[in-house]
């Protein structure tokens, strides 16, 4: 054990302000210390992992060799505070704030309408700014490769970067607008923001470094630094000698470096250094030195540091010798996000010894090297398949020092690349990846040298020795390279179950690589005139500028009066306190005095008999007050819903790995999270639980009712039809990952058992119901507040109100207010989310296109407990006739029981499911007519005055003038001759187009949820308070209230306001979902407003040129009341699924969707190249928000059904708890072009000024992706000459797109025998 002095006090300077901690604890990282000490809540936890960008910090050092001040982003959840003495770091609150100044990056943010629900916001200012402090005139691409960490659920990212856009020098020139031929007219077009408003980019505002740090670092002593925690020191010596003198008595302690391997070890896993080493202040770390073979560079320096360093040797030598430069400069690129590679170091990536290290192969085949030093001196270990020796593990000793690493120069011809392909384009590790060298000798084609090493192939790094020998001293040619590929194949074998799965497709990948390789080298031999030959197709890297885009919507009337904000777009009422961090989420609420913090314990079995719960560990440790089980619980145990119930707590039994099963609650969180992990469960396994759809079927696991609807007659109807096709597919469920995590603090007040529950939840009531029937008391007791959610997406309903009920317990027990905010982890394993589904289909057509009967069958994976799994099943069978019109129809829909986490509601409510497969069908009977799908889509599509399957009337005209026009904007017939014309001369690159049309049903089916209520107050200045029953997710909802209030009072909207959502001011309100919070809670406010509008007519008509105040001010004076409640009885809307008619939905919203994507077949990637969505919802109350709704779902849609994959371990473990392993759309992802247009002239007379609900609808307008990458597989197959329908499951990940291709790589992979082995992941 290292014996610590005492520890020395830590100085950091932090907006400004110097900040001294004399017990700087080494496991405290700088986001905790900002938000829990400094109270400095602007900079969120989204994730903890360096994964999502949400915790973005700027950090800013003095280096005193240079007298230079630099500055970088980084993510303070990875950021040990101990790490930052000397540093001056700013975050979102450093920078403006709407009481004095905001910072242009702040308003460009907010007033391009970059923020709905605002919890990544400040993340991104802060990217954006680091950007800026650092280039004040950006390049686009320096934009999005400094926004490339930072995720947003909400937006979709195309008003994000076009905030940022406006920084750059070339945006006055991008201001076209995207299609040239609108350019002419744009001006006469309403636009969502006006540029010329914007503040200018005044760097000399920004925040100086503080002189102080300077002179610190000047005069730096050459002292160890120590800090001491609660379990750990941190030494921080100022020499290599000291250093190595260290690690020569501790040789377990890491070396602490940028902290992204250690930290998220220290986090997730749990593990404890009892002693951090961190050389971060040994000079020779960062030293950098040339030599005539290439360049050492100091193993502390920065990924960032590398690259910059490596681009300026580019400029200084031949290109011929800078061969490893370029290939490495090509990975640091992709590797990681920005913040990541600001922080991490180059020796640190080395002796991580990732399997998927993206260094590491490029180093080994590059011949690098690096230079150790331990007690026994200096030596020199190579870099190669050696050094490799596990996972994790290199063969240098534990008290190794690597000081160095060793880049060396290249040589006329020798050439090296790198090579890689992630589950997305950035800020992912990689699936496979990959440096090779090969080496001529002068003039000829024959291999002379070459190595290749691959990462994501193993535990480690591993080289192709084997492939290599085959072609060394051989002529670089078909022949060679033939030959090679069935080496390489035999060489690098994975077994069937090897952890990661993907086995096919990483074996695939070594060979398209190495083929790309061959492609490169063949074009570097033709360019030194060493091969006369014809070259196969140049293989050029997917498109990838983001152009600026449309957003057409209708203009008010010239009659409105220009203070009435309804139809016109208007930013968020929260844009500018999102950006500027001062919003307040659930967790940026001060502690309350004697607040306790709770942290769930979860089953680690999936289906088993609790044999015994013993909490006296836990007990026992500091700061741990108490253990809530279920024998705690005052009230009712469990939640019944559909005649099933949900217990809160497991009590004898669970039935998921991630079921709660009791929770610890301390005085801090990080007594909670050890408490947790001290509760012993002890399990009886129950025999064979059910994961998959398959399984369920198989053992008739349903929850009932199944159901069933048909019209026509479809078994008689398939003997009147010219072709019969049979299919189906599979549909992967999706995550919410709302940026901010399940949250809540329940407060106890007053004497008669009073709760106060501060809440992030879409349904305030509920949760209000939960607690007092938990806690056995009445409702009046509980107040809920919900001030706004950082993202819900129908996340937050069910289970957050279990959450909450758990939570009560906990705080009406010790009688202590008591907080339980989720970890994503934690979350993502706990509260389930979008049902995964299997369907099949049979549909009859005539040769003509018709389709005459169709049949489908879905299942849902609804997991362990029946939440709203029954509900969604309806909804996917009330959507099944999609756009069209087919006689004979029939669905049938079961909830599959499984072993799983609980599935639920999500943005769709199933329709998204159920609709891929409708579409998909229609694909299969396209493909079986060898016919373009959209004519099939044209000749089924209902048309005239129509009836549903359940015979619901309604008018499709505005659909099909939605496809009218989606078809000329996107100029779609042009362009589906210019894709077959693009893929007649692209060999390994398709493109792909589809148009995809959605019907959407509003409202709710069950009847009592159409109803809302308001309540206004106006206040004696004239100031007025709307309270409604709508909760603010990020939709926008409170800013559209604020547009009806001003519309109805006749004031300016700068005078309403609107505090919370809270069931005090509005009982039993009804959740904010299915798209129709606007529709009743705008009602509802509107009704109040009429009432006080009207009570206010006599004080009018007596002063008609009295002001709003004066008016009010009468109105007290004479005794009128100035507060009113409004009420919203929404439309009566019913189901019958014995007759199988009703009318369950309001009206209906339209929308068509053109994608075209490139893909590449090599390897699966793809890019969407552009998008263009026509919606119809009718006269849109605010067209920022709505569009925001439009893009933010359609790029979720594209999420669900190209990227986003949940992977279950057998035995029913989710392993996707995180942003590292769960991918959502990034910057990267972004349609180059996303045009949308609002449909003129559309009216709705079921809605609050002829407007309609548009939260959910767009969300399937996603899958024309899927269906462009389907149709860009279908032109690769054909090259196979594989022709007609073919399967292809949503997501298409890159790895389904490329196995669909079938190229000849992916046909040399032998199969492996199903049943004969044990998957890494589960098919759900
Ligand atoms: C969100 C995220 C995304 C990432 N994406 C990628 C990616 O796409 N590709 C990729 O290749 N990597 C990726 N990484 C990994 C990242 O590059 C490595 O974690 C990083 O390079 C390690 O450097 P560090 O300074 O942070 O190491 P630390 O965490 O500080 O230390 C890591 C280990 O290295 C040892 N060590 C550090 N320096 C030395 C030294 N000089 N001598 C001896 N031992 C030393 C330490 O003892 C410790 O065991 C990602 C990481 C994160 C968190
Ligand atoms: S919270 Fe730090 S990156 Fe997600
Ligand atoms: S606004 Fe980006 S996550 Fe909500």
């Amino acid at each position: 054990m290292f014996a610590a002095k005492k520890g020395d006090t830590l100085c950091v300077f932090i907006n400004g302000k110097k900040v001294t901690e004399d017990h700087a604890d080494p496991e405290t990282m700088l986001l905790s210390f900002l938000r829990e000490n400094l109270r400095l809540t602007g900079t969120k936890s989204g994730c903890g992992g360096g994964g999502c960008g949400a915790c973005t910090v700027m950090v800013s050092r003095y280096r005193p060799t240079t007298k230079t001040i630099f500055h970088y982003s980084a993510n303070a959840c990875l950021l040990p505070l101990c790490q930052l003495h000397g540093a001056a770091i700013t975050t979102v609150e450093g920078i403006g704030n709407s009481k004095t100044r905001i910072h242009p990056v702040q308003e460009r943010i907010a007033k391009a309408h970059g923020s709905q629900c605002g919890f990544c916001t400040p993340g991104m200012v802060m990217s954006m700014y680091a950007l800026l402090r650092n280039k004040p005139w950006p390049t686009m691409e320096d934009i999005t490769q400094a926004l490339a960490g930072n995720l947003c659920r909400c937006t979709g990212y195309r008003p994000i970067v076009d905030g940022c856009r406006s920084f750059c020098q070339e945006s006055s020139c991008c201001q076209s607008n995207g299609d040239e031929k609108t350019t002419e007219t744009k001006h006469e077009k309403p636009r969502l923001f006006d540029q010329e408003e914007f503040l200018p980019l005044d760097p000399t505002q920004d925040l100086i470094f503080p002189p102080e740090l300077i002179l610190m670092a000047e005069t730096a002593n050459q002292q160890t630094l120590t800090f001491c925690g609660e379990r750990s020191t941190w030494v921080s010596p100022a020499s290599l000698e000291e250093l190595v003198q260290l690690k020569i008595r501790h040789p377990t302690a890491p070396l602490v470096m940028g902290n992204t391997n250690t930290g998220p070890d220290m986090k997730f896993k749990g593990v404890l250094h009892p002693l951090i080493i961190s050389p971060s202040r040994v000079p020779e770390l960062f030293e950098v030195s040339l030599t005539p073979r290439g360049v050492w560079v100091g193993a502390g320096c920065s990924l960032s540091e590398v690259r910059c360093l490596l681009e300026k040797l580019l400029l200084e030598f031949p290109e011929e010798e800078t061969e490893l430069f370029r290939a490495l400069i090509q990975q640091l690129g992709n590797l990681g996000s920005q913040q990541i590679r600001n922080v991490a170091s180059l020796g640190g990536n080395v002796v991580s010894a990732y399997p998927n290290s993206d260094l590491n192969p490029v180093l080994a085949a590059g011949n690098g090297r690096v230079s150790v030093v331990s007690g026994g001196g200096r030596r020199e270990v190579p870099l190669d398949q050696d050094f490799f020796v596990g996972f994790g593990k290199t063969l240098l000793e534990p008290e190794e020092v690597v000081v160095s690493v060793f880049i060396p120069f290249t040589r006329k011809g020798e050439f090296v690349r790198a090579l890689r392909h992630a589950p997305r384009k950035e800020a992912s590790f990689a699936t496979v990846t990959t440096g090779m060298r090969v080496c001529f000798s002068e003039g000829s084609r024959v291999v002379q040298d070459i190595s290749i090493y691959y990462g994501g192939m193993g535990p480690t790094t591993v080289s192709a020795t084997k492939t290599c020998k085959a072609i060394v001293g051989r002529p670089w040619d078909e022949g060679t390279l033939s030959q090679a590929y069935n080496v390489l194949l035999d060489e690098l074998v994975l077994p069937p179950s090897a952890p990661g799965g993907k086995v096919d497709f990483r074996r695939s990948l070594t060979l398209s690589l190495l083929f790309k390789f061959n492609l490169e080298v063949l074009q570097k031999l033709k360019e030194m005139n060493v091969i006369p030959d014809e070259l196969p197709e140049k293989l050029l890297p997917l498109p990838g500028d983001i152009q600026p885009s449309l957003q057409e919507f209708q203009p008010v009337s010239d009659s409105q009066s220009v203070h009435d904000p309804v139809g016109r777009p208007m930013m968020h009422r929260s844009a500018v306190s999102h950006a500027t961090g001062e919003a307040i989420y659930c967790d940026d609420m001060p502690r309350t005095d004697g607040e306790l913090f709770l942290v769930l314990v979860t089953s680690s079995r999936a289906l088993a008999k609790i044999i015994n719960l013993d909490v006296s560990a836990a007990m026992q440790l500091p700061g741990v007050v108490d253990v809530i089980t279920a024998k705690d619980i005052p009230g009712k145990k469990e939640r019944a819903m559909f005649g099933y119930s949900e217990e809160l707590l497991a009590e004898n039994k669970v039935s998921c790995i991630g079921q709660m099963v009791c929770a610890v609650v301390a005085d801090s969180k990080a007594h909670a999270k050890r408490g947790a992990a001290a509760v012993k469960i002890t399990y009886e396994d129950l025999p064979d639980p059910i994961f998959t759809i398959q399984d369920a079927i198989e053992k008739s696991s349903f929850y009932e009712p199944l159901r069933e609807i048909e019209r026509g007659d479809v078994a008689g109807a398939f003997s009147h039809v010219d072709q019969i096709y049979e299919g189906g597919i599979q549909i992967g469920g999706q995550e919410h990952f709302y940026m901010e995590t399940q949250s809540m603090l329940v407060v106890p007040v007053g004497e008669e058992t009073e709760f106060n529950v501060y809440i992030s939840t879409q349904w305030p009531t509920l949760t209000q119901d939960a607690v007092a029937e938990t806690l056995d008391i009445p409702s009046n007791r509980v107040t809920c507040h919900v001030k706004r959610m950082g993202g819900a997406f129908g996340g937050k309903v069910i289970k957050t109100s279990i959450l909450a009920s758990i939570t009560s317990v906990a705080a009406w027990k010790t009688k202590r207010p008591v907080r339980c905010i989720l970890e994503r982890g934690e979350d993502m394993l706990i509260t389930g989310g979008r049902h995964p589904v299997l369907a099949k289909y049979k549909v009859g057509f005539l040769n003509d296109g018709r389709i005459i009967a169709a049949d489908f069958q879905y299942y849902l994976n609804a997991g362990c407990a029946v939440d709203e799994s029954v509900l969604v099943a309806e909804k996917i069978l009330l959507h099944i006739d999609s756009a069209y019109s087919i006689p004979n129809l029939r669905g049938r829909a079961a909830a599959c029981r499984t072993n799983l986490p609980s599935n639920g509601a999500f943005r769709g409510f199933g329709v998204p499911q159920g609709l891929l497969v409708v579409e998909n069908m229609i694909n299969d009977v396209a493909l079986v007519l060898g016919r373009p799908a959209d004519q099939i889509r044209e000749a089924n599509m209902y048309t005239g005055p129509s009836a549903t399957h359940y015979r619901m009337e309604f008018s499709p005209e505005n659909m099909l003038r939605c496809w009218e026009d989606c078809k000329v904007r996107s100029d779609y017939n042009a362009r589906r001759r210019a894709v077959h014309q693009f893929n007649q001369h692209h060999r390994w690159k398709k493109r792909g187009l589809s148009i995809i049309p959605i019907k959407y049903g509003v409202a709710f089916a069950e009847s009592f949820l159409n109803q809302a209520a308001a309540l206004v107050h106006v206040y004696k200045d004239g100031s007025v308070l709307v309270s409604h029953g709508g909760t603010e997710m990020g939709q926008g909802i409170h800013t559209k209230m604020q547009q009806v209030a001003s519309r109805e009072l006749h004031i300016p909207s700068s005078k309403i306001y609107i505090s919370e959502t809270s069931t005090s001011t509005v009982p039993n309100t009804c959740p904010s979902a299915a798209s129709f919070g606007t529709d009743a809670n705008g009602m509802a406010v509107k009704n109040a407003c009429e009432t006080l509008y009207q009570r206010l007519k006599p004080i009018r008509e007596k002063n008609p040129k009295g002001s709003w105040e004066t008016w009010v001010r009468a109105a007290f004076f004479e005794k009128i009341s100035l507060s009113a409640t409004g009420y919203h009885r929404g439309p009566d809307l019913y189901m019958d699924w014995d007759k199988m008619e009703g009318q369950p939905y309001a009206y209906f919203v339209f929308g068509v969707c053109c994608s075209e994507v490139e893909l590449d077949c090599l390897t699966g990637d793809y890019r969407t190249v552009r998008t263009d969505i026509v919606v119809d919802i009718g006269r849109s109350v605010n067209p920022s928000v709505d569009i925001g709704q439009v893009e933010g779902a359609f790029m979720q849609g594209l999420g669900l059904y190209t990227l986003e994959e949940l992977k279950f371990s057998p035995s029913g473990l989710l392993y996707t708890r995180g942003p590292s392993q769960y991918k959502i759309p990034a910057i990267c992802d972004v349609p180059l072009r996303l045009n949308v247009y609002l449909l003129p002239n559309s009216h709705n007379p079921h809605a609050i000024y002829s407007s309609k609900g548009i939260g959910e609808p767009v969300l399937f307008l996603g899958s024309s992706v899927f269906f462009a990458i389907k149709d860009a597989a279908a032109a690769a197959r054909s090259e196979s000459g594989l022709i007609g329908p073919f399967s292809l499951d949503s997501p298409a990940t890159p790895e389904k797109a490329c196995l669909a291709c079938a190229s000849p790589f992916i046909q040399k992979i032998p199969a492996s025998e199903p049943g004969s082995f044990k998957p890494w992941a589960l098919n759900i």
